[in-house]
């Protein structure tokens, strides 16, 4: 299907800007005092930064393109629900991590998709504190804080740092699901990281520092950017239970090889959330 044209490194070019000014805020107010308030579940959180911040990143992409549509975290639960069609559309995670970001645990961070034609072409993943920069422009390469990025290639488990979230349900189901996948992979592999942001365990994939990193549960806005990171750094995104990755199902399997997916998923138990 014919779809509106666009220009990825003017893109590029914008959300860098947007996300940079954006990433100082985020900053300057991580270790000060938050107002909470629960959404979901009484440990799913959204602060005013994350808030602000959605607004601050959507305002600035529409006045320079008024015809795009968005799919953002804090948007979506105020009841703005947009499908993801061919139209080009920013999927936005402001704030990926928003415990970390309550805690003051330095590890949040912006996380930017654009897809065009229903695919990913283009993906920011920045952490303002720790000051890392990631990007990937389809067919062009990852980068971080412009320095090409590279997946490990590691293909064993057994040779495997594997990154894990624990996620925001209370459901007793899910979480027996995560402690027996959990339990698996601790079993196999060198360890076990949970970091508490999807973005920056996919940005880690896509740098060579995890190998594997496996999450049912999470949404768009958490996987877009990390998926075209982590295949421009040469790994793999499928979905966790060996079928083609789609950004709307709630589940990813990202890694630095096909060998390593094709290793773990069979051993996976799998958790199907509510989509669409
Ligand atoms: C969450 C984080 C967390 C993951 C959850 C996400 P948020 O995003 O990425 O690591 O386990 O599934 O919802 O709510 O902090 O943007
Ligand atoms: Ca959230
Ligand atoms: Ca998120
Ligand atoms: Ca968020």
């Amino acid at each position: 299907a014919a779809h509106q044209a666009v220009n990825l490194h003017e893109c590029l070019d914008l959300i860098t800007r947007l996300s940079r000014h954006a990433g100082k805020i985020i900053k300057s107010r991580i270790n000060q005092k938050k107002t909470i308030e629960t959404k979901a579940t009484s440990i799913d959180f959204v602060t005013e930064t994350d808030q602000e911040v959605e607004k601050l990143l959507i305002e600035g992409i529409k006045q320079k393109y008024p015809n795009h549509k968005f799919i953002g975290e804090e948007s979506f639960a105020a009841g703005i629900k947009e499908k993801l069609t061919s139209a080009p559309t920013w999927i936005i995670d402001p704030v990926d991590g928003t415990t970390n970001f309550v805690h003051s645990y330095p590890n949040v961070c912006i996380s930017i998709g654009l897809a065009v034609g229903g695919e990913v072409k283009l993906g920011v993943i920045f952490n303002p504190v720790l000051d890392m920069f990631f990007r990937a422009i389809k067919g062009e390469g990852a980068f971080l804080n412009d320095e090409p990025i590279k997946v490990s290639g590691v293909k064993n488990l057994s040779d495997a740092l594997v990154a894990v979230e624990f996620g925001s349900s209370r459901d007793e189901d899910f979480r027996s699901i995560v402690a027996h996948n959990i339990n698996y992979l601790a079993k196999h592999a060198h360890g076990i990281r949970a970091a508490g942001s999807a973005a920056w365990n996919l940005a880690q994939v896509a740098r060579g520092a995890i190998d594997l990193y496996v999450e049912m549960g999470i949404h768009a806005w958490d996987m877009a950017a990390g998926d075209i990171i982590i295949r421009e750094a040469g790994g793999s995104v499928m979905d966790p239970a060996g079928k083609e990755f789609d950004l709307m199902k709630r589940r990813v399997l990202g890694s630095s090889s096909i060998e390593i997916a094709n290793e773990v998923y069979p051993n996976l138990q799998q958790y199907y959330p509510e989509h669409d």
